[in-house]
């Protein structure tokens, strides 16, 4: 703790409006390589209105000489350390000019300014822009923009920045000057350059109100057709945020590029949004039907920014799930109006379930507005993202459509144009709604999950029932102590055949709801997962298969499903330990073998329910992991699953001929079907031929993958074969080439420790591309358990060594990396030792702040 304060950890409590702000900004770049040279104008006013001393932020930069008003100043006349320009002495109001060398070459850390692939971008989210100038680099400074851009026009033809392109000259020397002018102020994280030799895919879109936006999409040469999707998703985002919140896009052009080197998704920089290119480029060919609903998905989030993130955007970084769990909320919804909002939903619950409840339970559990930071990039989490969008969600379910769109309305009418809080957010839905939230708002400052125990009581004589509601959060590593929360909880009574819906609110610890019912009803809880709780509740197996069949909601049926494996999972671990053979019961195999036989109407939904849990799911139930236990348990209910239903599988895989290719709902369905049909076919003998024929006659990535996918689950022999064929047919497209990095990183045996070192002497790795780390390690941790905890602790080591080695390229993917080890506490006693001994190992090194921050709370 002593030395996260001497590392200078932020505090939300601190927060102190700026002394000094800037309204005017115009920056030129003379590009170059090894050197390239920025003049930064800035317009500096003080708050008060008087004089003082400005403070900048500023890292690894190169100061060439500062002018105040136009006069040079002596070096002594102000201080320069490792992150601030201090200038003592500021009048009230005056112009200040910086020059400043940069070396983007030398950028591996894909913050500010760098290279990828030889074109220029820039990353300023969250604290970037200090890497290309000193600056007020915090959210609450709005300025004008003003860009000019300086470089050879034969190799950087493309010059870009925000807002509107105002001139285009070329110079006698052969270089080009552009100039951008943003009309809109903005925070400094929302600058963005990119300069460089593109293919542009140009498209156009009108809004509602007749102004006409061109839209353009800057991929690397040759992947022009690549970009239709991106663009289409884009139009499609467009037209629902007109259609659902009334919201217009606000300039002249809407760019975006795509680039290999990038740290996250994408980027959502004012008119022109950088994307990482896996997030841009798809066809039939090289991507699955999850590339492409990942792209939409994300093209609508960036877009989204516009309003929710742009327009209004984040007083300080504590407030970052003010625009991300709200963007989120929004993508999700834009993604459930063009697909099944079942299946969407489905997902997000996985994602919490997985990703975000492990995250309330490990050390680095924290608020959806955390109170204090000391690398800020350690924040960008699924418990601000994911958990942040379930509070929306929940605000959503709480006033409904119409009341949720009136807040949204008042919001954009209070605060266009400035930078606020996620309680100006909440004020704006309780004034537009005339309802007290202030219970609700414990969301933002609670950390952890809530754990709802629920109990049931039938009177017959009173033809009553009631429901018996308790709420408790466990202390979390950030926090100790916790209060009741504001609790929407859908509720389907099914009874008489039939399905009574309700919405509870629960506001406090322990609560009773009376239902007058003239039978015994089966209580669907917590429907649509209207809440991000863990709930207990004893349900028979009869119960939980009714409620799959007879609930009116989906993801309701889904869970009984998950429920029902969640039981099995118990009761084979318990068999095994007593060394008996656990064989699934009769009624979830006959539930299989219905659904098999007479698949329901949703294929996609059918698909999902045939689907045993994975790892991380299941995982998540437990305080102490078992680990192999439960990658046994599961490839058991797997293996049982395909060879007491072979005959039915073949039978449902044979009935879902492929049609030519197409990117649409019903055909990524019966793919899906189709996929899980063949996953369990690969653990019976005799599917050679026939994943054989999937794998070479299939006219799409997604088919030929899940051929992959299921020799891999399965161990079957003809991985290694398939798997060299696919590296031969793509080793120069690296974006393909990723999946085959994934899954070969993901084999479960023992043999993985040998690949992975082959893998990083691969020609197309790279320890400097975060995409190819990531496939590699990503993949080996997530998809990996059996291997990752392989009893000796060597994939801790190997997961250890690659973390130190990115620290020092790429501190940012290496602070994600590390995640994995951070959660000691949840193994088992070998394991805790050997994870505890890396983590100390670790420590014991100069880290980044953003390795510091997370191992050594891990440590705590
Ligand atoms: N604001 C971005 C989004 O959610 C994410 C982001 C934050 C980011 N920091 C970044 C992206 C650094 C790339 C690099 O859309
Ligand atoms: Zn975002």
């Amino acid at each position: 703790m002593s030395e996260l304060s001497s590392r200078q950890a932020k505090k939300l409590s601190d927060y102190k409006a700026p002394e000094f702000t800037i309204t005017d900004v115009e920056l030129s770049f003379e590009l170059s390589p090894e050197a390239t040279a920025l003049t930064a104008v800035y317009q500096v006013v003080s708050a008060s209105g008087k004089a003082g001393t400005l403070i900048l932020d500023g890292q690894e930069l190169k100061l060439l000489s500062v002018s105040l008003d136009g006069q040079l100043l002596n070096a002594d006349s102000y201080q320069v350390t490792a992150e601030q320009l201090i200038l003592p002495g500021m009048p009230a109001k005056a112009q200040l000019e910086l020059k400043i060398e940069l070396n983007p070459k030398a950028n591996t850390a894909l913050e500010g300014l760098y290279l990828s692939n030889g074109a220029y971008c820039t990353q300023c989210e969250a604290e970037g822009f200090r890497r290309i100038s000193y600056y007020l680099d915090r959210p609450d400074v709005l300025a004008r923009f003003t860009t000019h851009i300086i470089a050879d026009d034969n190799t950087y033809p493309a010059l870009l920045s925000n807002g509107n392109l105002v001139s285009s000259t070329l110079l006698p020397d052969g270089r080009r000057h552009v100039t951008w002018v943003d009309p809109f102020p903005k925070p400094s994280y929302l600058f963005a350059l990119v300069a460089g030799d593109f293919d542009c895919l140009k498209g156009s879109y009108t809004t509602g109100s007749g102004r006409e936006v061109a839209l353009e999409f800057y991929v690397d040469k040759g992947n022009k057709q690549r970009a239709h999707f991106a663009l289409e998703s884009l139009k499609r985002a467009m037209l629902w945020d007109e259609q659902s919140f009334g919201l217009e896009y606000d300039l002249d052009v809407y760019m975006v590029v795509a680039v290999d080197f990038f740290n996250m998704g994408a980027m959502e920089n004012k008119g022109l949004n950088v994307f990482n290119s896996k997030y841009v480029l798809a066809d039939q060919s090289s991507a699955t039907d999850t590339d492409f609903f990942n792209i939409e998905s994300i093209i609508g989030h960036e877009y989204f920014h516009n309003w929710t993130g742009n327009r209004v955007t984040c007083r300080d970084w504590f407030q970052l799930s003010l625009k991300e769990g709200l963007t989120v909320f929004r993508d999700q919804q834009f993604s459930a109006d063009m697909g099944s909002a079942t299946l969407n939903r489905i997902d997000a619950v996985k994602t919490i379930r997985t990703a975000q409840f492990a995250e309330d339970a490990g050390p680095m559990a924290h608020p959806i507005r955390p109170q204090q930071v000391l690398e800020m990039n350690n924040f960008y989490t699924v418990t601000v993202y994911d958990k942040g969008a379930e509070v929306i969600r929940m605000l959503h379910t709480l006033l409904g459509q119409a009341g949720f769109r009136k807040g949204m309305d008042l919001y954009f009418k209070r605060h266009d144009g400035q930078a606020v809080t996620c309680d100006d957010f909440v004020s704006a839905m309780q004034d537009a709604n005339g309802r007290d939230l202030t219970l609700f708002s414990r969301w933002y400052q609670q950390s952890g999950t809530p754990q709802l125990k629920v109990h049931s009581h039938y009177d017959a004589k009173k033809r009553e029932f009631k429901l018996l509601m308790q709420q408790h959060t466990a202390g979390t590593a950030d926090q100790a102590e916790k209060l009741p929360l504001l609790l929407p909880v859908r509720l389907e009574l099914l009874a008489e055949g039939k399905s009574y819906p309700y919405l509870l609110e629960m506001t406090e610890a322990e609560q009773e709801f009376t239902f007058a019912v003239s039978q015994k009803p089966i209580p669907v809880l917590l429907a649509d997962f209207s809440a991000p709780v863990k709930l207990h509740y004893q349900y028979q197996m009869d119960e939980l298969l009714l409620i799959a069949r007879d609930a009116k909601d989906g993801v309701a049926r889904w869970d009984a499903i998950q429920q029902l494996w969640q039981m099995q999972v118990i009761a084979a671990i318990d068999a095994k330990n007593t060394g008996a053979e656990y064989l699934l019961p009769g009624e979830l195999l006959e539930f299989y073998r219905q659904l098999l036989a007479k698949p329901l109407e949703d294929l996609a939904f059918t698909a999902e329910l045939l689907t045993v849990p994975g790892y991380d799911m299941v995982a998540e139930q437990f305080d102490e992991i078992p680990v192999q236990d439960l990658v046994w348990v599961l490839q058991n209910f797997q293996q049982q699953l395909a060879t007491k239903l072979v005959e039915q599988w073949r039978l449902c895989y044979k009935s879902l001929h492929p049609a030519a290719y197409q990117y649409q709902e019903q055909h990524v369905a019966k793919r899906a079907l189709r996929s899980v049909c063949l996953q369990y076919l690969a653990f019976v003998v005799g599917s050679d031929e026939l994943l054989r024929q999937q794998y070479q006659h299939s006219d799409n990535m997604t088919d030929q993958l899940a051929v992959l996918r299921s020799c891999r689950t399965a161990s079957h022999p003809l991985f290694a074969e398939l798997m060299a064929d696919f590296e031969q047919r793509w080793n120069n497209d690296v974006l393909v080439l990723d999946k085959w990095f994934s899954l070969s990183a993901s084999y479960p045996q023992s043999s993985v420790f040998d690949t992975l070192e082959q893998l990083t002497a691969h020609p197309q790795f790279s320890w400097q591309n975060p995409n190819r780390v990531r496939a590699v390690f990503g993949a080996f941790y997530q998809q990996n358990p059996q291997m990752f905890h392989s009893a000796d602790g060597k994939g801790y080591q190997v997961l250890a060594d690659v973390v130190l080695k990115m620290d020092s390229i790429n501190p940012q993917v290496a602070a994600r990396l590390v995640t994995p080890l951070l959660s000691w506490k949840r193994y088992q006693a070998q394991s805790q030792l050997q994870l505890k001994s890396v983590l100390q190992t670790m420590l014991a090194k100069d880290l980044s702040d953003d390795l510091y921050e997370k191992v050594s709370k891990s440590l705590n």
